[in-house]
Formats: C-alpha cells, structure tokens, sequence
C-alpha cells in the first residue's frame, strides 16, 4: 500500500511539473511571438501612361506605401528601406525578363505597435521602354511593373531588442491608362520564402510541441 501511495505521489508530482512546463513555454511563445510589418502598395501614378495627357515628357513614378505593424505589444525598428521598381518586357508572360527602371532608399525609422505609416514618393526611372509601354496601352494592354522592397526589422519586446531580420517582400501591379494601378485596392507586397516562425520564438514554439508531445504520450 505505501509503494503505491508513494508511486501515485511522484507521478503526480511529475505530471504537475509537465503542466507548470506546458503553461509556462505556451506563455513564452505567446509574449515572445511576433509578427513582420504588414507592406502594401497604396497608390500608383505614372503620368506618362495617362493616356490624356499624351506625353512621355514627364518620366518620374509615384509610390504610396503602407506600413503596418499589427503586433498588439511590440515595436518595430526599421533600418532602411531599399525600394527598386521592375518593368515586365512583356506584361502577358511574366516569366520572362524584368528590368530594373528605379530604386530609392526611405530612412529607417520606430514603428509603435499597431501603427500605420505612410511613404509618398515621386521616383526618377531610367532604362525604361516608355514607347513599348505607351504601346501596350495603345493596343488595349496593361504594362506590369514589380515593386522590390528589403529591409531588415528588430522588434522591441518590454525593454529588450530582438535580433535583426531580413525582410525581403515583392509585389507586382497593373497599369491602367490613366498611369494609375488598376488594382483598386492596396496590393500587399509578399515574402518569396514565407517564414513560420521567426527568430526567438522558435526556440520557445518547439518547446511548446515537445510538452504537448509529453503530455499526450502520457
Ligand atoms: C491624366 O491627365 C489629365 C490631363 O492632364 C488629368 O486631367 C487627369 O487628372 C490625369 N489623371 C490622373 C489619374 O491623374
Ligand atoms: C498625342 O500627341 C501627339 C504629338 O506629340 C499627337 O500627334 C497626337 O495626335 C496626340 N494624340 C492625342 C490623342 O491627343
Ligand atoms: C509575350 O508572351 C506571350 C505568352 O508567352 C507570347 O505569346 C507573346 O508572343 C510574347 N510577346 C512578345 C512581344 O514577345
Ligand atoms: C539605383 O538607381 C541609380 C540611378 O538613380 C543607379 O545608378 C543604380 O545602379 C541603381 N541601383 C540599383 C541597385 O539598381
Ligand atoms: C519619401 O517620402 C517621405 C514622406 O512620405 C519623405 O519624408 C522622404 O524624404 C521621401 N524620400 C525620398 C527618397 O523621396
Ligand atoms: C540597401 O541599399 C544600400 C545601398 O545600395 C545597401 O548598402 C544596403 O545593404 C541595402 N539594405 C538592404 C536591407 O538590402
């Protein structure tokens, strides 16, 4: 009768220190996860593609950009903010050559958690086809351009910094004949290699599938 008394009491004891383990690692990740910015594209003019105007004498871009930090708890830093714009030679085969017609650099900058900033920008481009693109309209197209944007965040969580992470993000957007995107809605930028988990809370999410895995098997 004691040896079971004193079997049940050690596996109570070890089941409770499995829970407190369980708890504690599922805190962890949930305090340590985080979210990268939400991008998107917000605006686009092309004055050269607005068909009204009919000229090809003004060869800047326009760019409005989003930034969104969504985490509920935790800021972003953002170091700079590398900008390129692509051209598609050919809008209707996308696997084909792009070239690179602009880039720009925003300063990096503290992002509060749940804010949103905004980045208006008027581009220079050079080694753009502007009567290839012209054409594509005037034969009822829509040139495609792609929009490149790396950076690199650290969020800040309570006092301390994260490590940095690279954030690579690209986009691609029609245009209309009036030099506008003919997505009317933002176009978010999107990651080529999507990230499950990100830095820290790697370490604390495995630890969470492994007490679950505990607490299961027994
Ligand atoms: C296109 O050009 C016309 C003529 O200048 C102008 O009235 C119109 O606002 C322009 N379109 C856009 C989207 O700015
Ligand atoms: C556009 O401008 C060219 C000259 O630059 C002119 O020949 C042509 O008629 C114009 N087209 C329209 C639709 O106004
Ligand atoms: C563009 O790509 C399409 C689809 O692959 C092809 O049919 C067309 O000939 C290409 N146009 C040019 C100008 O290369
Ligand atoms: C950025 O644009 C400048 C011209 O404004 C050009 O000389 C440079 O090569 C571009 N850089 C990249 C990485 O494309
Ligand atoms: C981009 O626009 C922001 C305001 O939206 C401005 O502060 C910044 O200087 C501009 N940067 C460039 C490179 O044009
Ligand atoms: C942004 O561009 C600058 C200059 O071309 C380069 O030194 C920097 O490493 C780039 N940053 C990122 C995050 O790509």
């Amino acid at each position: 009768m004691s040896d079971y008394d004193s079997g049940s009491g050690c596996c109570r004891c070890c089941f409770s220190f499995i829970i407190t383990l369980g708890l504690t690692s599922l805190f962890l990740w949930l305090s340590l996860r985080t979210s990268n910015p939400v991008c998107s594209i917000q605006d686009v003019y092309i004055p050269a593609l607005n068909t009204t105007l009919n000229s090809t004498s003004y060869k800047s871009i326009y760019l409005d950009l989003k930034l969104d930090n969504e985490n509920k708890d935790k800021g972003i830093f953002y170091d700079l903010l590398n900008i390129t714009l692509h051209y598609y030679i050919n809008e209707s085969n996308r696997d084909q050559t792009r070239i690179p017609v602009s880039n720009y650099t925003l300063k990096g900058f503290y992002q509060g958690h749940q804010k949103k900033a905004r980045r208006k920008n008027w581009t220079e481009t050079y080694g753009l086809p502007w009567d290839a693109a012209v054409k594509t309209i005037a034969d009822g197209g829509q040139p495609v351009f792609r929009v490149d944007l790396t950076t690199a965040v650290r969020f800040k969580i309570l006092f301390w910094k994260t490590k940095r992470h690279r954030l690579i993000l690209r986009a691609d957007f029609e245009v209309s004949n009036k030099g506008q995107k003919v997505q009317k809605k933002g176009t978010r930028l999107k990651s080529g290699a999507p990230e499950l988990f990100s830095g820290k809370s790697r370490v604390a999410s495995s630890l969470v599938v492994l007490c679950t895995f505990l607490l299961v098997f027994i």
